[in-house]
């Protein structure tokens, strides 16, 4: 590095080599404004060349506007470091700082001044202050929807199989254990699921319902791991976050797991153990925190006897396991989900309707195959079609009313069983004793019914 005199009689650094290594500019004044050096890009920055501005005054070189202002006489007049924002003349953003350099008699000797290109940084702060601004508003959003939600999610349970089942979840859901809920479709499962969710400390985070019967097979494994760009023909060239990572800080719901492919048990398996994914395509392992929730209608442990379901896995799944009885199982509930059901329909469509006491003995005596989803249709659709307030026996749906008249006929047969064993009993006593009195005493009725009895069966 040589050394120079400048026209204050300072020794200067020869900075050239420094000057053409940066490319953020640099300009260098002596104590009185005078432009001793310029770094090469100073051209493009203030479209001046570099031969017209060193050498002369920056005092001079404001008035002719070459800077608007100079921060180099800022410095000069104020003898301290100043930080600001300009525009230069292709209206790009710049920062620049001017920092004077003392000498020993306390004189400016040198103003150093650096300036940098912030456009793109502003910019992207621009855009992250509007992703950020989003975030807040889907966030607000999805609290907002979580929260509706949670309203519409009231459990009727008043028989004492699903007083104990939400008593059991109560106890649970703070607790990350695996439930495994089982029972016919229908019966409440998935918003048994969304219950223990709400009811446990990760509320906060999302809830996701993947049912696995619902994704064809060849898709279910880039559905719910995700996948890396480019994996297999079809995949985006972007990649895709995968159902599981969704869970992250949340709950998963793997609903009708039956229908799990063995080929992707043993990939599910070391992710529940591990609490890691990776993406189809992909090697770096993910950390997702979810606890696990899975349901099925088939018998599971069957299945695992079978060899279609692995055995570890199950065993994995079935840490705490809930089996929701169907509605015919738990009679006592029918009436108060009928009440829920009218009310929530009669509030939607501004509607004052309910079943006649006929219409509801028919409801409760059904079998419902279909659970609670079959009696929410039948409600809503028997609240739709009814044109006054009372909704009649004959407004039900065939397949409820079928099942009254077989009913009706099984009693008749019932009867008539009845019928013919004490028919039997009656002719045989009279065979053997011969009188009404007699026959009374034998079968422990009063004689006046032996009698009557005796004339319907024997005839005398
Ligand atoms: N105890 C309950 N109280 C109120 N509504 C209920 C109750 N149980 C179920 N439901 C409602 O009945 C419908 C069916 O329930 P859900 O989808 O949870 O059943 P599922 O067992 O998951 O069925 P599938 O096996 O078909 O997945 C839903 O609309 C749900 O909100
Ligand atoms: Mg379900």
């Amino acid at each position: 590095m040589k050394y120079e005199q400048n026209s204050t009689g300072i020794l200067v650094e020869n900075f050239d080599a420094i000057f053409d290594a940066i490319h953020d500019d640099l300009l260098i004044s002596d104590g009185e404004g005078i432009v001793l050096r310029v770094s090469p890009t100073f051209e493009d920055v203030y479209g001046v060349e570099k031969d017209r501005v060193v050498g002369r005054s920056v005092f001079e070189l404001e008035t002719e506007g070459v800077f608007k202002p100079s921060i180099i006489a800022k410095v000069l007049q104020r003898r301290e470091k100043i930080t600001m924002q300009q525009r230069n003349r292709t209206n790009r953003r710049i920062v620049v700082t001017a920092t004077p350099v003392f000498g020993d008699d306390g004189e400016i000797k040198l103003v150093v001044s650096y300036s940098r290109d912030i456009t793109e940084m502003v910019e992207l702060q621009n855009q992250y202050m509007q992703l950020e601004n989003k975030i807040e508003q889907y966030t607000e959003e999805i609290n907002q929807l979580r929260q509706k939600a949670a309203l519409e999610n009231v459990v009727i349970g008043k028989s004492p199989q699903m007083v104990n089942i939400l008593e059991t979840i109560r106890r649970v859901a703070d607790f990350d254990a695996n439930i495994l809920f089982l029972g016919p479709s229908g019966v409440g499962k998935t918003m048994l699921a969304k219950i223990v969710h709400q009811q446990s400390k990760r509320k906060k985070g999302s809830f996701i319902d993947i049912n696995c019967a619902a994704i064809p097979e060849h898709l279910l494994e880039s559905e719910l791991f995700g996948y890396e760009k480019g994996s297999f023909t079809g995949a985006g060239n972007k990649g895709k976050v995968g159902l599981i990572e969704l869970a992250n800080g949340g709950t998963l719901l793997l609903d009708e797991i039956s229908e799990m492919p063995l080929s992707l048990q043993a990939k599910l398996l070391k992710t529940i153990q591990d609490k890691v994914i990776t993406r189809v395509g992909g090697t770096k392992e993910i950390k997702v925190d979810f606890r696990l929730i899975t349901a099925s209608n088939r018998d599971l442990e069957e299945a695992a006897g079978r060899g279609t379901f692995r055995k570890d896995l199950y065993y994995r799944l079935n840490v705490i396991q809930i089996q929701i009885p169907s509605l015919r199982e738990r009679k006592d509930d029918i009436i108060p989900l009928i009440d829920f059901f009218t009310e929530k329909n009669n509030r939607k469509y501004g509607l004052h309707k309910e079943f006649h006491s006929r219409a509801l003995e028919a409801l409760v005596n059904y079998s419902w195959p279909g659970n609670i989803r079959e009696l929410s249709n039948i409600v809503e659709r028997a609240s739709m079609t009814c044109e006054g307030d009372v909704i009649p026996k004959d407004l039900l749906p065939q397949e409820v009313l079928r099942e009254q008249t077989k009913g009706v006929r099984e009693v008749n047969n019932l009867n008539k069983a009845v019928e013919e064993f004490e028919g039997d009993l009656i002719r045989q006593a009279y065979k053997k004793y011969g009188s009404s009195i007699e026959v009374g005493k034998a079968l422990g009725i009063s004689q006046p019914t032996a009698y009557r009895k005796i004339q319907k069966y024997v005839g005398k």
